[in-house]
């Protein structure tokens, strides 16, 4: 798994300030006023911070943007990073301010001279979740890399509250690991490991092979893996820091480690992207794990449905009819249209046997959803309202974009089949809604559930504020914050 960046916490130290030969943050108001640490390098530098800041360069700098001086006379830097945050700044631009600062980071050291523990935690945040490189499979050597310190006054508080943080960015380093992985590596059988080796974190993982999905009917689910060499599974994370008897909160991603369409087969070009189609079983994970990292002190259980879905002589036929666990009969008019048919038997199950307080399912379920609001937001579907709003708020509040889309009985009608209860698709019109709607029949009443179409979030191909381009880990910091804010006691 991709670590996250070293930073070290330390007491300031102003000799150091002199000394530092790699580069060396300091913090400015957007009025221009230096903090403590800013004062102490403007006095080594004769001034010449002030004077930077008072230029007309200076003056349309906004909260959390950074602007570097080369070569500060009087110093052994070779840059000072001027990062703009005003007194009250948001979590969002302190998190802006720390990526941008990782974005100039190069082979020499770094020193980032912050006060206020609060707002330290939040800049080393931002600055680990953005200095993440997939390079797993790159084979020329890493060039070394400067170490990264923190000075402030309080070193102990700013790493305590760094520590749940720290925590949050490595579950979503997880899943950005696993939607980064291409498919020959990250197989159903290695996505299972992977996950059955967070029991090491405190995490009851159990596997369901082929054999038990069977048993207990999951049929829609299987149908979908039937093509593929490898065997479909389903994967039951449980994290238990609530109260005993305290109903958890389920969270149920779609997992497919490569969407070829099956019979139904998608067009070549572009088609290399489908290796992402796991994207929501990634979110899961990553949820999972910060979760189980930071202790959080509630009951959450991650349902992950493993499947390959590729053409073969045993593959589903568009055509077929499938029973799901719940009993409801399928008719598959597309193949393609398959990330409904994993999570639909994985939602039930859910719900079955856990008797959720709520259900989150995550998907990159439709390109429709990419058409309707592009790579900002994921399309956000729910019965609930309450939790619906909760849910918003959280993404708000971590800047993750999640907008709510429409359910209604003229949509569900859409799904009517011929020969039997419904058939997977509803049409090109309203593809994202149709798809939620056709997940709703598999939602009992009682329980509040959310939606989450990722498939235009989960993996852009230009960088976010918090990403490089590729997998974002889109949806751990909104998920970890509404455990945080509506489940933890
Ligand atoms: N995995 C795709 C959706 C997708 C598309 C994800 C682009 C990420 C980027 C999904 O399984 C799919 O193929 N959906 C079809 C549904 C259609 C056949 C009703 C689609 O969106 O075209
Ligand atoms: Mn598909
Ligand atoms: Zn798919």
């Amino acid at each position: 798994m991709t670590e996250l960046t070293p930073i070290s916490f330390v007491t300031t130290d102003i000799d150091a300030f002199a000394a530092m030969k790699g580069r060396i943050a300091v913090i400015v108001t957007p009025e221009g006023k230096l903090e403590a640490s800013a004062r102490r390098v403007n006095r080594l530098t004769k001034g010449a911070v002030q004077r930077f800041v008072d230029s007309d360069g200076f003056q349309k700098v906004k909260s959390g943007d950074v602007m570097s001086m080369a070569w500060p006379a009087g110093m052994a830097a070779t840059a000072v990073d001027v990062v703009c945050l005003p007194r009250n700044h948001s979590v969002a631009d302190a998190r802006k301010a720390g990526a941008a600062l990782a974005k100039l980071r190069g082979t020499g050291d770094m020193l980032l001279a912050v006060d206020g523990a609060r707002r330290v935690a939040e800049l080393a945040f931002g600055f680990v979740m953005r200095d993440y490189t997939f390079s797993d499979h790159k084979t020329d050597a890493d060039e070394p890399e400067g170490e990264v310190t923190v000075m402030c006054s309080k070193p102990d508080d700013a790493e305590d509250a760094s520590a749940s943080l720290f925590a949050i960015a490595q579950g979503t380093f997880m899943t950005r690991d696993l939607v980064n992985e291409p498919a020959n590596v990250l197989t159903t059988t290695e996505f299972a490991k992977r996950l059955e080796d967070m029991q090491a974190l405190g995490l009851t993982v159990e596997v369901l092979d082929e054999a038990a999905l069977d048993k207990l009917g999951m049929r829609t689910l299987l149908c979908v893996g039937q093509g593929s060499d490898s065997p479909s599974k389903v994967v039951v994370m449980q994290w238990n820091g609530g109260a005993k008897d305290a109903a958890p909160l389920a969270l149920v991603g779609k997992g497919v480690v490569f969407d070829t369409g099956g019979i139904s087969l998608k067009p070549a070009a572009g088609m290399e992207d489908m290796t992402m189609d796991m994207g929501g079983a990634g979110v899961v994970a990553g949820t999972m794990r910060a979760l189980a990292l930071r202790k959080a002190k509630a009951n959450v259980v991650g349902l992950v449905g493993l499947v390959e879905n590729m053409p073969s002589g045993n593959a589903t036929r568009p055509g077929d009819v499938i029973t799901s666990m719940k009993g409801d009969t399928v008719e598959v008019i597309n193949t393609d249209a398959e990330g409904r048919l994993v999570l639909c038997d994985v939602m039930w199950y859910a719900q079955e046997r856990f008797k959720p307080a709520g259900m989150i399912d995550l998907a990159t379920l439709t390109g429709a959803i990419i058409i309707g609001l592009g790579h900002e937001n994921a399309g956000v579907f729910s019965n609930n309202d309450d939790l619906c709003d909760a849910f918003l708020k959280a993404a708000g509040t971590e800047s993750e974009g999640a907008w709510r889309m429409p359910l209604g009985q003229a949509y569900d009608d859409l799904l009517k089949s011929r020969i039997a209860d419904m058939k997977n698709i509803g049409g090109r019109a309203a593809g994202s809604v149709t798809a939620a709607q056709f997940l709703q029949r598999f939602v009992k009443p009682e329980t509040p559930w959310i939606h989450l179409d990722i498939a235009g979030v989960a993996s852009v191909t230009s960088e976010t504020a918090l990403a490089p381009k590729g997998a974002t880990g889109w949806g751990v910091m909104a998920l970890n914050r509404l455990v945080a804010d509506k489940f933890e006691d």
